[in-house]
């Protein structure tokens, strides 16, 4: 009994099992998303920031190379939140609440470099809180509330190089001596804390590799360096925080910090004399920032500073906004910061003596016009005098400065740049003129810059571009006139720019392109031409434009005229484009396109289609792109997805869908797209009814394609689930009639084929008895108990070879003499019944089953599924219901193969026709006493004459 009840079992759960089996690796998360990398081999990066989270999600794929949760309301993190993380990187958990790491949270992180817990609500660091994290190199704690350090809560940071532990509340230095004696440390952070000295006789240790060291407090009272534990120190950074601070800056020592080469200081944290001091006893600094500081500067600072004998870098960002600066010669500098300092006029000579001047950076200041001493500058290259008030240029303005190599005038007033200005500039490479109030381009650049390569003329006023107005600038790379008022571009405008790779003209007002408007682009490869409001275009006019990757075309106004884009696109605009990689067009079909559009660009790799009528889109257009990875065509009315199934996408990994009208998806689609990992559905209006049930399945149990966001899809029908979730409609109902055993079967298939063959081949007999078993076990459960009198006294199973003797000699003495009423499946089985029913019903129609045994009976299989299934019926009702005539002899051994015969054979009763040959009377005697005894099964009964044909 057991052994039949555990196979039964094993057969009606088995399919459920292998369901189980799959492993359920959640793609479809339900409160991150996974972020689509453009390169295929790229890490997977998890975004769960800004999401109101108050718990770390529990569907994270553990082979996540980054996570980012900040922004979120976490308050705690526990052991089981990043365990298996293995190959997490870069954790960013800022922003949050958190005030309490359990020990080991973090252990299963072996690979994590980047651990970020800024503006948290920590408040001391366990003993474990950070064990295991062996690479972590970098360590971010600042702002949150940490009041103590566990001595041992770095040890296994052996690779831990940047620290910061700035605005937090300790008091003691001692607690950072763990962190100094780390190996690789270099940096560490540890501004406003509540230290009130910084000594190093109070730290034992004999030397910390530590190069950059930020620290300040609200009441820092002394800033002492007596050993030499700092060998490697490089730059001290001094601040201040909100309260007063008298810092003493003691030492004495210089050759205790001779490899300091940079010093900030912001905030008069030091007293003037006390920042002389300080200046002086670091004689190597060579960069010098200031911050803050003006009182000391016009106390004047700046003469200490220019003593500074290798100083080549110096920051004065302050508020000096009247005063007069007065550079005296400094030696070695080259590098000048004066940028928000509130000057409106650097007087004559002040920069005069900077004559080693290299860079100058003036930006954002109160300037109205480049200040005269950048005339005596004649070795400067870089100039930045963005964001001030400069209206007008002068002539003279860069006459002595022809080393200048990039210059930004960028957020300034001008209006008009005449072409004597940048006359003497034949080294320019970069020249920075956006946000201006430039009217035309005129002749500025008219054969002089010969050198440039990058010209940023974004966000003027410009109204149309001529012929000649790029006219010699032969080597520009890069020409932006974004945010314009462009509405005309003349043939022959860019014919010069014969190097130019990217031309970004968006947000402007072009109406129309011409045949030659883009002459002499032929190395372009990134033309912007959106947000503008073009609506006629020559057929030729991007015939040029034979090097094009990326053609943005999103949102134009070519969806109101006719002809519409469509129509240059089937007049083949693209098809010079051999090398079109990115193509994105928004809202400029008046039907979907047609099939040939990209018929030459077999480069194609992104296509972005939206707020287009896509509803005829054909698969087709798909056909010459095979190399296509990302496809958008959101907001764009599709209704169904057949199209993709013929498309041909085997590269395809990013395809957003979100805006559409898709009720119903089929999942097969998905089938046709091999490589698909990222998948936007968003806003469309699901149907939540059995039609769906495959695609949720898949959704939630595929391992491959993530759907983004699937967990917040909402229902749209019926109308009564409207609102609803669609990944909580329950679809198991509709997967129990009939499709559910379809994908059971469908998904079984390929294991249970692979299962029948090994059995065919060794356990034959044994798999078809259990079917038989099977069979007759449902049977018997249809049945059930109410079971019809029995029919027939016997039901006869025999091979039709046999079927002469038993129509000869059997039935005239069963039947006629002895009166039983038999059933033969010639005469008595159910026309149009399946086989298999009409044997069942035959075995537990009729009392007995008398199986007539000869070879041809053994070799047949529908002879041996009778006699499994009779014999099924012994077991089932303890009844020996088994007749076995054997007609020949059969020696044992031939019925090894049919196992269960043996058995049979070797345990219940058997007549043998062959030895009762000569008794014929007698063998119908024991076969009437065999049909006559009933009921329980006896073990052993011998009703017969020995054993036959052993
Ligand atoms: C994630 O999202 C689901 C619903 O989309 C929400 O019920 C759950 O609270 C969220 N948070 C976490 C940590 O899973
Ligand atoms: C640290 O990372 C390197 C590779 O970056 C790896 O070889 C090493 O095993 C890691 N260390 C530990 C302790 O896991
Ligand atoms: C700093 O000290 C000055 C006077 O010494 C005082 O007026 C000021 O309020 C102090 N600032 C803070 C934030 O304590
Ligand atoms: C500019 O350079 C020329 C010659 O190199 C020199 O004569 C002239 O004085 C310089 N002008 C200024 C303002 O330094
Ligand atoms: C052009 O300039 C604008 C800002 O003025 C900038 O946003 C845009 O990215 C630039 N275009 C390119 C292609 O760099």
């Amino acid at each position: 009994m057991a052994t039949r009840g555990h196979l039964l079992l094993f057969f009606i759960l088995e399919p459920f099992c292998l369901l189980h089996i799959t492993p359920s690796l959640a793609y479809s998360l339900k409160n991150c998303t996974i972020l689509y990398q453009e390169t295929r081999s790229a890490d997977v990066s998890l975004d769960c920031a800004n999401r109101n989270l108050e718990t770390i999600p529990d569907d994270f794929p553990k082979n996540a190379a980054s996570v980012q949760l900040n922004n979120n309301r976490l308050k705690k993190i526990t052991r089981k939140d990043f365990s298996k993380m293995s190959q997490l990187r870069r954790l960013h958990l800022g922003f949050n609440q958190i005030d309490s790491v359990y020990d080991r949270s973090f252990s299963d992180l072996v690979f994590l470099k980047t651990l970020s817990m800024e503006h948290n609500n920590l408040n001391h660091l366990t003993r474990d809180m950070f064990y295991g994290l062996s690479n972590l190199t970098l360590l971010n704690l600042s702002s949150n509330f940490i009041q103590f350090i566990h001595c041992s809560a770095f040890r296994h940071m052996y690779r831990l190089q940047t620290l910061d532990l700035g605005n937090n509340d300790l008091q003691q230095i001692v607690e950072i001596q763990p962190v100094l004696q780390l190996p690789q440390i270099q940096t560490l952070k540890l501004r406003c804390n509540q230290f009130s000295s910084f000594e190093t006789k109070e730290l034992s240790l004999n030397f910390s590799s530590l190069r950059e060291i930020d620290i300040s407090g609200r009441n820092l009272e002394r800033f002492s360096i007596t050993t030499p534990i700092f060998p490697f120190l490089q730059m001290i950074s001094l601040s201040g925080c909100e309260g007063n601070s008298t810092l003493k800056w003691d030492i004495t020592d210089k050759t205790l910090l001779k490899r300091v080469v940079k010093l900030y200081i912001a905030d008069a944290v030091l007293s003037f004399i006390e920042t002389e001091k300080v200046l002086k006893s670091l004689y190597s600094l060579s960069h010098l920032r200031l911050q803050h500081l003006d009182e000391w500067i016009r106390k004047g600072l700046l003469t200490t500073v220019c003593k500074l004998p290798a100083l080549k870098t110096l920051d004065l960002s302050n508020r000096l906004t009247n005063f007069i600066l007065k550079f005296q010669p400094c030696s070695e500098l080259t590098q000048l910061y004066l940028r928000e300092s509130y000057i409106s006029k650097l007087p004559k000579g002040s920069l005069q003596s900077l004559e080693q001047l290299q860079f100058l950076n003036l930006s954002t200041n109160r300037l109205t016009n480049v200040p005269f001493d950048v005339r005596h500058l004649s070795s400067l290259e870089i100039l930045l005098v963005g964001n001030n008030l400069i209206s007008e240029l002068n002539c003279e303005d860069f006459l002595n400065t022809t080393r200048l190599m990039e210059l930004y005038l960028n957020n300034n007033r001008i209006t008009k740049l005449k072409r004597c200005v940048l006359q003497s500039l034949t080294d320019l490479k970069v020249l920075g003129l956006s946000n201006n109030l430039i009217l035309t381009v005129g002749d500025t650049f008219k054969k002089t810059l010969f050198k440039l390569e990058v010209l940023d003329m974004s966000h003027n006023s410009i109204i149309s571009l001529e012929s000649g107005d790029f006219q010699g600038l032969q080597k520009l790379k890069y020409l932006n006139v974004t945010r314009n008022s462009i509405g005309k571009v003349d043939d022959g405008s860019f014919t010069d720019l014969v190097s130019l790779k990217t031309l970004d003209m968006r947000e402007n007002k072009l109406t129309n392109l011409t045949s030659n408007v883009f002459q002499g682009l032929f190395n372009l490869t990134v033309l912007d031409l959106s947000h503008n409001f073009i609506q006629f275009m020559h057929d030729s006019a991007f015939r040029v434009l034979t090097s094009l990757e990326t053609v943005n075309f999103y949102s134009n106004m070519l969806q109101y005229d006719h002809p519409g884009l469509i129509y240059y696109l089937e007049r083949g605009i693209l098809h010079n484009m051999k090398h079109l990689e990115y193509f994105k067009a928004e809202n400029i079909y008046l039907s979907a396109p047609y099939s040939n559009t990209f018929q030459s660009n077999q480069k194609l790799r992104s296509l972005t289609f939206t707020k287009t009528d896509l509803s005829e889109l054909q698969p087709e257009l798909f056909l010459p792109v095979p190399n296509l990875e990302s496809l958008d065509l959101s907001e764009s009315q599709l209704k169904s997805l057949d199209f993709l199934v013929h498309a041909n996408l085997p590269a395809l990994r990013y395809l957003n869908l979100a805006g559409n009208e898709l009720n119903v998806i089929n999942k097969t689609v998905f089938q046709s797209l091999p490589s698909l990992t990222f998948l936007d559905l968003d806003k469309n209006p699901f149907t939540c009814e059995c039609s769906n049930a495959d695609f949720i399945q898949w959704v939630k149990s595929n391992t491959q394609t993530q759907v983004v966001n699937a967990h917040q899809y909402v229902c749209s029908f019926p109308v009564s689930r409207r609102g609803s979730l669609l990944l909580d409609f329950n679809f198991q109902p509709c997967l129990d009639d009939g499709g559910f055993l379809c994908f059971v079967s469908s998904s079984c298939l390929v294991v249970l084929t692979l299962l029948s063959s090994f059995v065919y081949h060794f356990l034959r007999w044994h798999l078809t008895y259990t079917f038989h078993l099977l069979l007759a076990f449902l049977y018997n459960s249809r049945k059930g108990r109410k079971r019809d009198p029995h029919q027939f006294d016997a039901f006869v199973s025999y091979n039709v070879r046999d079927e002469g003797w038993v129509y000869r000699e059997m039935l005239p003495v069963l039947e006629g003499e002895q009166g039983w009423r038999l059933c033969l499946h010639h005469r008595d089985f159910q026309p149009g019944k399946p086989i298999i029913e009409n044997i069942t019903d035959a075995i537990y129609g009729s009392r007995k089953t008398i199986c007539v045994i000869s070879r041809s009976y053994l070799q047949s299989e529908w002879c041996s599924r009778e006699i499994q299934m009779a014999s099924f019926r012994l077991f089932d009702e303890q009844k020996d219901v088994l007749v076995l005539l054997f007609l020949e002899n059969i020696p044992a051994h031939h019925l090894s193969p049919y196992y269960r015969m043996r058995k049979l054979v070797k345990k219940r009763t058997y007549l043998s026709w062959p030895q009762a040959a000569q008794h014929p009377g007698v063998f119908w005697q024991n076969v009437q006493r065999a049909l006559q005894a009933g009921g329980a099964l006896a073990e052993n009964t011998d009703l017969l004459l020995g054993p036959a044909g052993r």
